[in-house]
């Protein structure tokens, strides 16, 4: 039985590289030199020849390729841009969205002393000092009267803009 075995394991070996023999002998050396022949017409490097011949290994799929390249080649450089321009736009989340997750636990009922959002009269005065110098305070922190302001209400992976953009928010709730 063991022989048997062998001897098919063997044979299925040889004929497996005889298989992938015939497969280089034969269409596969054809089919690289055509393509690279036309190819070389543009650029004389053996090394842009040896890796067009490999990603071009079907001579059928050559022109279609190339013409692919060619019209792909711009959009997505401009995809490419606008998809940073997105990123960057939506990288900073809004006024409202900052102040719902990270100010409102404080400002909504006027805990510890905080400036209730909506309530005008605990805004006037310091809506007076100009919407510059809440900012600051709101960013660098801010010990009043009445509490203390934690730096960016303790939210430190809010940028300075979204920053601005709650207290933004927060004034014009409360004039
Ligand atoms: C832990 C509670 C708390 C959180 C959270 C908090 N604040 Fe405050 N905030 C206060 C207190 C208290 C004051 C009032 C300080 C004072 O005037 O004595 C204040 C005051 C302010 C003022 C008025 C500053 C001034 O100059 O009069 C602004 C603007 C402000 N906060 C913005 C924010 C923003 C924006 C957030 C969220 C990013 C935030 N706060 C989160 C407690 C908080």
């Amino acid at each position: 039985m063991y022989k048997l075995q062998a001897i098919l394991t063997v044979l299925g070996l040889a004929l497996a590289n005889i298989a992938f023999a015939g497969h280089l002998d034969g269409t596969t050396v054809d089919q690289r030199t055509a393509p690279t022949g036309k190819v070389l017409q543009q650029g004389d490097a053996p090394i842009v020849e040896k890796v067009v011949s490999t990603i071009e290994s079907q001579p059928e799929t050559q022109p279609q390729a190339s013409a692919e390249v060619e019209v792909v080649e711009q959009p997505p450089a401009k995809e490419a841009v606008e998809t940073a321009a997105a990123t960057e736009a939506s990288s900073f989340r809004g006024g409202e969205e900052i102040y719902s997750a990270k100010c409102a636990m404080c400002h909504d009922a006027g805990i510890a002393g905080s400036p209730k959002v909506g309530d005008a009269a605990a805004w006037t005065a310091r809506i007076a000092k100009g919407e510059a110098v809440l900012i600051e305070n709101a960013t660098k922190g801010f010990q009043g009267d009445a509490g203390m302001m934690p730096p960016k209400g303790g939210c430190f992976d809010c940028a300075d803009e979204e920053i601005s953009a709650a207290v933004e928010f927060m004034v014009a709730k409360s004039q």
